[in-house]
C-alpha cells in the first residue's frame, strides 16, 4: 500500500485502509474502488491523504502505530462525546477523560521506539475532535522527548486534549466559516482561549496547569500571542509544547484556501517558527518523533534509484530503510532488495517522489 493525498487521487484506486467517522463508524472500508463521489466525499470529510492499495510499487502493509487504531477512535469518540455534552449540560466526564490519557501515555510510553507517520493521524471527519486526539499525542511524544514523569505526562496530555474546549462557546457561523473572518469575528474566536481556562479551573480533579494550556496555547514564543502577550518563559512549558503540536497538525491539514502540506513540507514551516513564534527545544523534540519519509512513501535516492520506505529507525528519522524497486536509469528492478541507509553514510535520500513522477515512472515501465 501506499499513501496518497486528498487532490491525487484517481479513479479506480483501490482503499486499503477503513476511514473511520469521528464517532468510530467505518465510512469507506478497505477494498473498495474509488469513484468520483467517493473522491467527492473524502474532501467533503476534509481527509487528507489515504492509503491505497497498489500492487504495481511493491506492498507494505503494516504500518506501525505510535497508538492503536481503537484508543484512536475510542478518543475521538470520547471527546466528541464531551464537547456536546458540555454544550447541553454544561458537564464533562472528568474521570473518563483522564483514563483515556492514562491509556495514551501507557501505549505512547510502550511503543517508544516508533515514529509518527501520517497514516496515524488523518483518517476522521471531525476536524476538532481528531486534531484534540492528534495533538494529545504528539505532545505526549514531546514530553517523554523531554524527558517528563508520568505526572507532568498526565498534566500535559489532558490539558492538550482538552485545549480547544473553548471553542464549545464560540458561534458554529464564525468557526465554520469558509472566508476570512471580520476583525470583530477574530476576536471572538481568540476568546476560547479564556473560555477554555474558566471551563476547566472549575472541575477539582482537572490539574491547574492542565487548565492552563487551555488559557496560554495560543501565546507565541516573542510575546505576539494571545490572549495576553506573554514572551518566552513566561508561557508556560506545557502550553509551548502544545502550541507546536497544534500548528504542527493544522498544518497536516486541509484548508478551503490552501492543500495540506507534506509531512516534510510541515517540518520546515515549524523550523522556520522556532525561536520567534515557537519554542525551539519544544520545536525539535516534536520533530524528533515525526517520520521524514513515511513506510509507503516512494522515495528517490542520490544515487538516482527509486524505491518504497519500508521501515524507519527513530534514532535516525531521515535515513529509513528502501526497497529499491528502479534503477539509476529508471528500469525496473526484477528481484528488489532492501537498503537500511542508516548503514551507509554516502547514500541519502534526495526527494519524495510526487505522484505525477510516480505514473511518469509506472507508465514507462515495462
Ligand atoms: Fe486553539
Amino acid at each position: 500500500m501506499r499513501r496518497v493525498n486528498i487532490q491525487d487521487l484517481k479513479l479506480g484506486m483501490v482503499i486499503a485502509r477503513p476511514i473511520y467517522s469521528s464517532d468510530g463508524r467505518i465510512l469507506l472500508q478497505t477494498g473498495i474502488s474509488l469513484d468520483e463521489e467517493y473522491i467527492r466525499r473524502l474532501k467533503e470529510m476534509g481527509i487528507t491523504s489515504i492509503y491505497i492499495r497498489d500492487k504495481f510499487l511493491d506492498e507494505v502493509d503494516d504500518i506501525p502505530d505510535v497508538v492503536s487504531e481503537k484508543t484512536r477512535i475510542a478518543a475521538t469518540k470520547l471527546i466528541g462525546d464531551n464537547f456536546k455534552q458540555l454544550e447541553k449540560q454544561h458537564k464533562i466526564n472528568t474521570r473518563a477523560i483522564t483514563n483515556m490519557v492514562n491509556n495514551i501515555i501507557d501505549e505512547l510510553l510502550s511503543n517508544s521506539k516508533i515514529l509518527v507517520h501520517l497514516s496515524d493521524i488523518r483518517a476522521f471527519d471531525d476536524y476538532t475532535f481528531a486534531h484534540s486526539v492528534n495533538v494529545c499525542i504528539l505532545s505526549i511524544m514531546t514530553g517523554i522527548t523531554l524527558g517528563y514523569n508520568e505526572l507532568k505526562l498526565k498534566e500535559l496530555g489532558l490539558g492538550a486534549l482538552l485545549h480547544d474546549v473553548g471553542k464549545i462557546k464560540i458561534d458554529k457561523k464564525i468557526l465554520n466559516k469558509p472566508g476570512d473572518l471580520t476583525k470583530e469575528e477574530f476576536n471572538e474566536v481568540k476568546n476560547h482561549t479564556e473560555y477554555g481556562f474558566e471551563i476547566l479551573r472549575k472541575y477539582d480533579d482537572i490539574p491547574l496547569l492542565s487548565a492552563h494550556i487551555a488559557y496560554q496555547h495560543h501565546e507565541r514564543w516573542d510575546g505576539n500571542g494571545y490572549p495576553r502577550g506573554l514572551a518566552g518563559r513566561n508561557i508556560h512549558e506545557y502550553a509551548r509544547i502544545v502550541a507546536v503540536a497544534d500548528v504542527y497538525d493544522a498544518l497536516l491539514d486541509y484548508r478551503p484556501y490552501r492543500p495540506s502540506y507534506t509531512v516534510t513540507q510541515a517540518i520546515t514551516i515549524i523550523k522556520r517558527m522556532a525561536g520567534i513564534y515557537l519554542d525551539t527545544s519544544c520545536v525539535s523534540s516534536l520533530i524528533a518523533n515525526i517520520a521524514v519519509y513515511p513506510i509507503g512513501s516512494i522515495i528517490e535516492l542520490n544515487s538516482g534509484e527509486i524505491g518504497v520506505v519500508v521501515d524507519v529507525n527513530k534514532e535516525t528519522p531521515t535515513k529509513p530503510v528502501v526497497k529499491i524497486l528502479y534503477s539509476r536509469n529508471q528500469k525496473r528492478i526484477s528481484h528488489p532488495y532492501e537498503v537500511d541507509l542508516s548503514k551507509f553514510s554516502t547514500v541519502v535520500v534526495a526527494k519524495s517522489l510526487s505522484e505525477e513522477e510516480i505514473s511518469r515512472l509506472r507508465n514507462n515501465s515495462p
